[in-house]
C-alpha cells in the first residue's frame, strides 16, 4: 500500500482549526501534503499549522473570515506566491449559526450562514480554479440536512443544497481539465454538541459523553464516528488516479439522504 499518497501535492482545506477540517489536514499532512490553511481562530490554525509542520510538511495558516472576500481574496493570493499551484481544494468550513424556526429567525444570522457556507466556497474556489493542476480534486463538505432539511436551521439546510448544486456544476465543468469534484457527507461527527459545534470539547470527550451529549433527533442506528473517519474518506477521495469519480455525493451516514 502507498503509504504517502498525496506526496507532492499541495492541499488547501479551510476550517482547519479544529473538527473535521483539522483531522483533514493532518490526514494529508501524514500522507504527503504540504497544506495551506484557514479558520478564524488565530489561535486554533496556528496550532493546527503548528501540528503539520511537526509532521515534516509545509503548512500556510492564516486567519480568515470565509463571509469576507477581501480576506478570501488575500489567502488566495497568498496560496498562490507561496506555492504556486493546488492539488486538492477541500471546502470544509461551515457554519450553524442560526438554529431557529423560519418566523423567528435572525435575517443576519441566517444570511451570514449563507455567506460562509456557500459564498465562501464559491469565492475561494473561483480564486483558485485556474491553479488547479490536472488531476486535481475538489471536495465539499455538505451534509444530509441539504436533502432532506426537517424543520428549523433553514440558512444551513439551503447552503448545503445550494452546494451540492456546486459541486454538479463544477463536475460539468472541470472535466476536460481531469479535475475532479465531489461531494463528502460527513453524518454526525464528533464534533458536535447540544449547544452546537463544539468550540471545547475533544471529538474523544465527545464521544465519551455518549449519545445523550448529542443533537436530539438522530435515528438509533446511527452512529457518531470520530472526524479522523472523516479525514479518511477525504483522503481516498483525494487520492483517485484521473479518471475516478466526479459530481458524486459520498454519505458516510447510515439511513437514506
Ligand atoms: N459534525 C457533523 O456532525 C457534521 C455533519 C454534517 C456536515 N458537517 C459539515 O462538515 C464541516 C465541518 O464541520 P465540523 O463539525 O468539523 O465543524 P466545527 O467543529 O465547528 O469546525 C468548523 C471549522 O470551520 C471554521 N469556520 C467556521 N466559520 C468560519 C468562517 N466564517 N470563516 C472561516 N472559517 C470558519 C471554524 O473555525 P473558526 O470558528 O475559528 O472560524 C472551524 O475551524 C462543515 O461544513 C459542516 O457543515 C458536519
Amino acid at each position: 500500500m502507498n503509504e504517502s499518497p498525496l506526496a507532492g501535492k499541495t492541499a488547501v482545506v479551510t476550517g482547519a482549526g479544529r473538527g473535521i477540517g483539522k483531522s483533514i489536514a493532518l490526514t494529508f499532512a501524514r500522507t504527503g501534503a504540504d497544506l495551506a490553511i484557514c479558520a478564524r481562530s488565530k489561535l486554533e490554525i496556528a496550532e493546527t499549522g503548528s501540528a503539520v509542520e511537526l509532521l515534516g510538511r509545509r503548512c500556510h495558516a492564516s486567519s480568515v473570515d470565509l463571509a469576507n472576500p477581501e480576506q478570501v481574496e488575500a489567502f488566495c493570493h497568498a496560496v498562490l506566491r507561496e506555492f504556486g499551484g493546488v492539488d486538492i481544494l477541500v471546502n470544509n468550513a461551515g457554519a450553524y449559526i442560526e438554529r431557529g424556526a423560519f418566523a423567528d429567525s435572525d435575517p443576519e444570522l441566517w444570511w451570514r450562514t449563507v455567506e460562509v457556507n456557500l459564498r465562501g466556497p464559491y469565492l475561494l474556489t473561483r480564486k483558485l480554479i485556474e491553479a488547479i493542476r490536472p488531476g486535481g480534486k475538489i471536495i465539499n463538505l455538505t451534509s444530509g440536512k441539504g436533502f432532506s432539511a426537517g424543520a428549523d436551521s433553514t440558512a444551513y439546510h439551503v447552503s448545503k443544497a445550494a452546494l451540492n448544486m456546486m459541486t454538479e456544476g463544477l463536475a460539468n465543468e472541470l472535466w476536460p481539465r481531469q479535475i475532479d469534484v465531489n461531494s463528502l457527507v460527513p453524518g454526525p461527527t464528533a464534533t458536535l454538541t447540544n449547544a452546537g459545534p463544539s468550540q471545547k470539547c475533544s471529538p474523544e470527550a465527545i464521544l465519551a459523553a455518549g449519545r445523550d451529549a448529542l443533537p436530539k433527533g438522530l435515528p438509533a442506528w446511527e452512529r457518531v464516528k470520530h472526524p479522523d473517519e472523516v479525514a479518511d474518506l477525504a483522503l481516498q477521495l483525494a487520492s483517485y488516479p484521473v479518471g475516478g469519480p466526479t459530481g458524486q455525493i459520498f454519505s458516510l451516514a447510515r439511513r437514506p439522504l
